[in-house]
């Protein structure tokens, strides 16, 4: 796990694109595959990835997303459904074809509905041959996608209940709290896991017990997002604000500054 802190938001979100970039290019895909987390934190990341469309370092053109979690029972084209969100603030500017991003289906009427809408996405993610890179904020909670504390870590793709914290977080979106769903579909945590590359951005004092728990706590059901630990190829970018609870921070800063000038070997003196 790499763990990048930078002094503000701005800088969070310049370098978050650089490695979400570098992830896509390493991937070497004809049609690599972004995974894509909705909410606050990852707007300016998106933006520097837009501005890295416009000039012509990024093409994401061939390129598929999908979306982490959808909201269950909002009305079709609801403006914070989470294909309408990303449609807005990834599919636009970024130059996603719209028919290329992916969102699970939140619209069933019933559990067999919500549960095989679930199963197809799993289908869907394999069949696209999994995520190169995948975007991710964390709740302040420590929940990973939708994946609330409790949530299995092997976890697959399904029908989950909001907490109380979640909904009342995210009622800033919508017109009061009650507006907002109590279920989602959400990727799982064994789901998330299974990206290539994750890179998760984390801005603000709010976060900063939660990304501590992440990083630095457990490997537990109770902090979603310390699955992290457990990924091969993640990288964090945090600000100043969000690192606050770190106990380790002069090692990551350590490690961010790079290997040390090659040694220069001296001619053996015998
Ligand atoms: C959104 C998602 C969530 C958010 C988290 C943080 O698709 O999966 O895990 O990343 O709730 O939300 P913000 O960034 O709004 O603080």
């Amino acid at each position: 796990m790499e763990v990048l802190v930078l002094p503000t938001p701005e800088d969070v979100a310049r370098r978050a694109a650089e490695v979400v970039i570098a992830g896509l290019v390493d991937a070497a895909r004809a049609e690599p595959a972004l995974g894509l987390a909705t909410g606050s934190s990852p707007l300016g990341l998106y933006a520097e990835l837009a501005t890295a469309v416009t000039s012509g370092r990024l093409d994401l053109r061939s390129a598929r997303g999908f979306a982490l979690d959808e909201y269950v029972g909002l009305p079709e084209r609801h403006p914070q459904s989470y294909r309408e969100v990303l449609l807005r603030e990834v599919c636009r500017p970024l130059g996603l074809p719209p028919d290329r991003l992916h969102v699970p289906d939140g619209s069933g009427r019933d559990e067999a509905a919500l549960v095989a809408a679930a199963q197809a996405y799993e289908r869907l993610l394999l069949d696209a041959g999994g995520v190169d890179v995948q975007i991710l904020g964390i709740g302040a909670n420590g929940h990973l996608g939708f994946n609330e504390p409790g949530s299995a870590l092997s976890s697959r793709t399904r029908v989950k209940r909001l907490s109380e914290r979640t909904r009342s977080d995210n009622a800033r979106f919508f017109e009061g709290p009650d507006d907002v769903p109590t279920h989602c579909v959400t990727q799982g945590l064994g789901t998330v896991l299974d990206a290539r590359r994750l890179v998760l951005v984390a801005s603000g004092a709010a976060k900063a017990e939660a990304v501590a728990a992440a990083l630095e706590g457990p490997l537990s059901a109770s902090c979603p997002g310390s699955v992290l630990q457990w990924h091969a190829d993640a990288t964090v970018v945090l600000d100043e604000a969000a690192a606050t609870g770190l106990r380790n921070r002069d090692y990551y800063d350590a490690s961010a500054s790079g290997l040390p000038e090659p040694v220069t070997r001296r001619p053996k003196a015998w």
